[in-house]
């Protein structure tokens, strides 16, 4: 029987490589950066399986590019919005997310930035590097306390619980806001109390980021929200840049509306280097790496090779993000 044909838009950990190479005939964009939209709609025609990353856009034009043969999407990712679900719905083909094995690994680089973003870290480091580092300070790079503060989540599924809990760590008050809210046991558990979106603004000394990206979230953070933070605050963003509005996110940062944001995810992405936000010196911009640990990278490549090869195969794939599919 010959074997199944894929598409896997860049180099991923062996970890689910090989997997997906021992099964099927791999034809592999092998760049270090995506593949430019012709190259991809191309590439697509003809194959059974896609394994794909967040920065392919999966959309009628490119599963019309790919054929009535195509059977099942993989995404590299635990976000999705890069995938219009609808429309592989439509097609009744499943499309895979990796959820879970980078839950920790993503709320481990939140509270990262939280802290490297409060205790101005990269701004200490530059100043050394400069030759800046003359004396003991008393006024030198003071920032605000992690401890005793308030952390306040938006969206509270997997990886905002995490984050949450790292921060009962530091003794600080959590806050979250979610239209689906936990279970009292869950807000026992983490010592959490969910509260509306415009309290969670106005009492929370850091704010970290944790929802989808939907029409709903998209710039949630726009500059009435930031105007109603405390000036003091600090705005962390592990989720999806759009859900922050860059532009009103630049002026509260240039007028003092509040202290300081840590990002790994902007609008756009990347963000050009000549972009104000990499320049200010109370913003902490990283290359979306929450992700980026070894261990969590194979693990993402195994699930996403396991999704893909079950949709080939035919069977329900382990974590789909349609599963209106098999209905
Ligand atoms: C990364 O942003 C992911 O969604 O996995």
């Amino acid at each position: 029987m010959s074997r199944p044909r894929v598409l896997v838009t860049r180099i991923i950990p062996d970890a689910g490589l090989d997997r997906v190479r021992e099964a099927c005939e791999v034809d592999l964009w092998d760049d270090d950066l995506p593949p430019p939209r012709e190259e991809l709609l191309r590439r697509a025609a003809g194959q059974d399986g896609l394994l794909t990353l967040l920065t392919d856009r999966v959309d009628d034009e490119l599963l019309d590019a790919a054929g009535p043969q195509l059977k099942v999407v993989s995404n590299f990712a635990v976000g999705f919005d890069n995938i219009d679900v609808p429309a592989v719905t439509r097609r009744k083909i499943p499309a895979g997310n990796t959820p879970g094995v980078l839950t920790e690994t993503t709320a481990d680089l939140a509270f990262a930035l939280l802290m490297a973003t409060a205790r101005r870290i990269p701004e200490s480091v530059e100043y050394v590097k400069q030759g800046r580092w003359k004396t003991w300070g008393p006024m030198l790079l003071m920032g605000v306390d992690i401890h005793g503060a308030t952390l306040g989540i938006v969206g509270f599924g997997r990886i905002g619980r995490e984050v949450a809990r790292r921060g009962r760590g530091f003794g600080m008050t959590i806050l979250y806001h979610d239209v689906h809210p936990a279970t009292p046991e869950e807000e026992r558990a983490l010592g959490a109390r969910r509260v509306e979106m415009d309290e969670l603004l106005r009492e929370s000394d850091f704010l970290s980021l944790h929802v989808n990206l939907t029409e709903e979230t998209h710039h949630l953070i726009s500059t009435d929200a930031l105007r109603a933070m405390k000036p003091t605050a600090v705005l962390v963003n592990t989720s999806r840049g759009p859900v922050v509005d860059p532009e009103a996110l630049e002026r509260a940062l240039r007028d003092g509306e509040i202290f300081a944001a840590g990002l790994d995810v902007t609008e756009p992405e990347p963000l050009p280097v000549d972009h104000p936000l990499v320049s200010l010196p109370n913003c902490v911009v990283v290359p979306h790496i929450a992700s980026a640990s070894r261990v969590t990278r194979d693990r993402m490549a195994e699930m996403a090779a396991d999704n893909l090869l079950a949709g080939l195969r035919g069977d329900r794939l382990p974590t789909p993000v349609n599963p209106e599919v098999y209905e």
